[in-house]
């Protein structure tokens, strides 16, 4: 299963010393009626057991019966958060702002279609008046009529709260909904969706959903949409821009390179068309805190998935000399990488380097500038393949997303700079090719990884009057193919 679509935050105040409860509730379609229902007599058995050792004091039956039902209550949330990934659901917002202004409410977790809270009775009311008074703040959705409300130690909501604040940027969803528009131009967006044929009754993927842009025309066009972002920022702008579409449109957290798990896990085995508008995003660019950017001062981050657990920060600092280097060859193909990595390694002797304005002069120590290229480009663009494994994802995408297609699916990708071209490029040749020839051999032979043709003999590229609109766009090309 994908990792879960959740918000989580804790207030400042530790508990006070009384009662607190752990309260789970769900929209009403989210856990399986039949599970539910299972649940409840196994749940009415456990108590009833608990209730009878509890009569005899029978400690270990009471403890393990309370263990059952520990378990049970776990399924059922994990059943109601997993249905998370809904574009549809819980609006948080609105939920978030019922929360936060109770003042027993100690912390929370929320995903599209259930919420965890953490509670304190600090006045008259009980558990019971608190769930309806969130309730009641989306009067519109069917909340499933029981909630699990189970008591829980300080101990334990200490702990909850800690751990919410350690995962800051599980935060991130919230700190994006609250953030300024997400401004993104879609690239080559007629190409690509006329090229992915969308229709009433397809079922696509886009597998870099960003603001949605290409997810709203292929939406449009009549199809359902899977879209898959790694940022959680992206996910919100794009549930935000495309509501309207209700089932219609999916959205899933996770990385590209698990498309085919993640659209298994959401039952679906095959599909029509798989789209990829690979990089960044301008918001990503733009947002100075996600440290992409050389041009503004911010920490130096650049992790597409806040939750990844290596930063740019974290490879600038600690990787080896020719780690390094390579890193910056490899991926940035910077002629000056060993001097660059070498004055690097000098610099953090004095302290270590956390801002994308201190790495950009380092390498322009190193490196003047020549025409119009700021000389941190290459090491920047390095630097975020590297802390993103944007390759070795795309490979994955490459292979997943051909064997998710059915006959007559298409797979478009748009790329940005020449190592993912290449990539795409010989990829797409290898699996067109019916026959492979070699010089040893007396005739060509079949190629056992044939398995589509193409439709972009050559890449499609923006046309001047979209490079004039978008100077963003005058890098990319989109390529092709059909499954067989
Ligand atoms: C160029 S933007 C896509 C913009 C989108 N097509 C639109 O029109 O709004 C690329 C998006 O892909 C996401 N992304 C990049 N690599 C990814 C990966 N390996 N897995 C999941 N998402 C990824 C980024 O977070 C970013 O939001």
């Amino acid at each position: 299963m994908s990792k879960q679509e959740t918000e989580c935050w804790a207030s400042s105040h530790p508990p006070g010393g009384r009662t607190c409860y752990r309260v789970v509730m769900w929209l009403a379609e989210s856990v399986d009626r039949q599970m539910l229902d299972a649940c409840r007599r196994t749940r009415a058995e456990i108590v009833k057991r608990m209730q009878q050792a509890g009569g005899r004091g029978a400690r270990g039956v009471l403890s393990e019966a309370q263990r059952e039902l520990q378990t049970l209550n776990r399924s059922i949330c994990r059943a109601a958060f997993a249905f998370s990934t809904r574009a549809q659901g819980v609006r948080v917002g609105e939920l978030r702002a019922a929360l936060r202004s109770d003042a027993g409410v100690l912390g929370y977790r929320l995903g599209g279609t259930a919420a965890e809270v953490w509670l304190e009775l600090v006045d008259e009311e009980g558990v019971g008046e608190h769930i309806a008074r969130w309730q009641h703040a989306l009067p519109d959705v069917s909340w499933c009529a029981e909630s699990i409300v189970e008591q829980v130690s300080s101990q334990d909501v200490a702990d909850m709260q800690q751990e919410a604040h350690a995962a800051g940027a599980e935060c991130a969803e919230e700190t994006a909904e609250d953030a300024a528009e997400f401004s993104h131009t879609t690239v080559l967006l007629e190409e690509t969706t006329a090229a992915l044929r969308a229709a009433k009754g397809k079922v696509m993927v886009d597998a870099t959903l960003g603001g949605g842009g290409h997810s709203e025309r292929l939406l449009q066009a009549g199809a359902s949409v899977w879209g898959i972002d790694q940022d959680p920022a992206a996910r919100a702008a794009a549930r935000r821009r495309l509501v309207g579409y209700g089932e219609q449109m999916h959205v899933l957290a996770g990385n590209f390179r698990h498309i085919k798990t993640l659209l298994h896990s959401n039952g679906v085995d095959a599909v029509d068309g798989v789209l990829a508008d690979l990089g960044i995003s301008s918001p990503q660019v733009d947002t100075a805190e996600r440290g992409f950017s050389f041009m503004t001062e911010g920490p130096l981050d650049m992790r597409m998935d806040p939750m990844l657990p290596r930063s740019a920060a974290d490879i600038v600092n600690e990787a080896s000399e020719t780690e390094l280097a390579d890193i910056l060859w490899q991926y940035g193909e910077e002629r000056a990488s060993r001097a660059i990595a070498r004055r690097i390694v000098q610099q953090r002797g004095h302290g270590r380097i956390a801002t994308t304005t201190q790495l950009a002069s380092i390498i322009s120590s190193v490196l003047p500038r020549r025409g119009r290229q700021h000389p941190a480009t290459r090491s920047f663009q390095a630097l975020r393949i590297a802390v993103n494994d944007e390759l070795g994802a795309l490979d994955d995408l490459l292979s997943s997303g051909l064997s998710l297609l059915r006959s007559g699916g298409r797979m478009a990708i748009i790329t940005f700079h020449s190592l993912e071209d290449r990539k795409v490029k010989q990829f797409f040749e290898r699996v067109t090719r019916p026959e492979i020839d070699r010089p040893e051999w007396p005739q060509p032979r079949p190629n056992p990884e044939y398995s589509a043709r193409s439709i972009t003999r050559k890449p499609t590229i923006p046309g001047a009057a979209e490079v004039t609109a978008n100077p963003r766009s005058r890098s990319a090309k989109l390529r092709v193919i059909e499954k067989l």
